[in-house]
């Protein structure tokens, strides 16, 4: 079944399809999950609905995270904010895949479900058998008062805002920033230093502005999507950090245009991937600039050599690629956030240029309240 939303209740405030409203909306929602949470003080983050104090924060020895589809890669993205931030072993997996499996539930793991609507079956389902074994549930959620939000033993909720767009975009970005809010405020309970905490707190105010000249750039990105339209297939790689912004960029194009797309780390072309590399074969790929920079440059000459076109979303002009999105450079542990906002543009003028009913794409809905 399908949640629908009234639609028409919403303003599209000038835009044409609810995503192009959601992706501009990004600043703000941005700036809504930040706002009144950040303490200077004591280089840290309030999040008033957690419900953990420091000391069960610090018994804590796992973080497991569970969603679907979209919020399962920011829950990735938040296994991977978390790691750095507070040096606590974590993952993302699935809902759906976890259930079924006969999961072995510690006492020493914390386990955060991850969901825009707060309604997800699989998620939910996940929530419920969990508790019923006494672990310890978070939730990281859009809705306010949805089923898993009310399920959970507290958690972070994410102040997007309504997305009625069925593919995510703003929430998407804001549980990611959540997930960063959470990781910092884990980090300062452990060993994240003042100083680390003072400069992942000035990154993240940078966020919104950065948001913003990103948007800006969309004419360009228009272009490129447009030469990149006719495409049959796409490979999107990255490494580490940048590697579920490839697979969250190649959801978002295959949901919305119906280009086949797939994401592989970079590191793992060479074992089966670089077979398909041909000129009818692009690859966008997520380089930022950091430690990794020079491992990626190596991807991008294998990929040349096969004379496969390359776009690239990085932090400086790529030599090796045909075209380089430049994003502007955050803290290295908040790239991923930025590097994902081009390329929902991408796919967004992707799908335009093929004439696909954008909001709300062919077998999809918007939340998936049935198994
Ligand atoms: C559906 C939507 C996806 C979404 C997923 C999880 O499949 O089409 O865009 O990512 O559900 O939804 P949730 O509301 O739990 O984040």
């Amino acid at each position: 079944t399908t949640v629908e939303w009234e639609a028409e209740s919403y303003d599209m405030g000038g835009h044409d399809t609810y995503m192009h409203k959601e992706i501009s909306e990004q600043p703000d929602a941005v700036d809504r999950v930040l706002r009144g949470r950040i303490d200077d003080r004591f280089s840290t983050v309030h999040l008033g609905g957690l419900n953990l104090d420091a000391r069960e924060a610090r018994t804590i020895r796992r973080i497991k995270i569970l969603g679907c589809g979209t919020s399962y890669h920011a829950g990735l993205i938040g296994a991977g904010l978390i790691e750095e931030l507070a040096r606590i072993p974590a993952d993302a997996e699935p809902a759906s895949e976890f259930r079924y499996r006969n999961p072995v539930v510690d006492p020493d793991t914390l386990y955060i479900a991850v969901s825009q609507s707060g309604e997800t079956y699989d998620v939910l389902a996940a929530v419920q058998e969990l508790k019923r074994k006494g672990a310890r549930v978070l939730g990281v959620v859009n809705v306010v008062g949805s089923a898993i939000a009310r399920e959970t033993d507290g958690g972070v909720y994410v102040h997007a805002g309504p997305e009625v767009c069925v593919v995510s975009t703003k929430c998407f970005t804001n549980t990611v920033t959540a997930f960063a809010l959470l990781a910092l405020h884990l980090g300062r309970i452990r060993d994240l230093s003042v100083a680390d905490g003072k400069r992942v707190i000035e990154g993240l105010r940078r966020l919104p502005g950065q948001i913003q000249e990103i948007l800006k750039q969309e004419d360009e990105i228009k272009k490129l999507a447009k030469r990149y339209a006719d495409a049959k297939s796409m490979m999107f790689i990255g490494r580490v950090r940048g590697y579920p912004v490839a697979l969250e960029a190649s959801l978002k194009l295959k949901e919305i245009s119906y280009i086949h797309a797939e994401a592989y780390p970079a590191s793992e072309l060479k074992h089966g991937p670089l077979a398909l590399i041909e000129p009818s074969l692009p690859t966008v790929a997520i380089i930022p600039d950091d430690d990794l920079l020079e491992k990626n440059r190596a991807a991008l000459e294998e990929i040349k050599a096969r004379s496969g076109q390359i776009l690239a979303v990085a932090h400086q002009e790529q030599e090796k690629a045909d075209h380089t999105i430049v994003v502007p450079k955050n803290e290295p542990e908040l790239d991923s956030i930025l590097m994902g906002i081009p390329l929902q543009i991408f796919a967004y003028h992707t799908a335009l240029a093929l004439g696909r009913d954008i909001d709300k794409p062919r077998n999809l809905a918007k939340s998936v309240t049935v198994e």
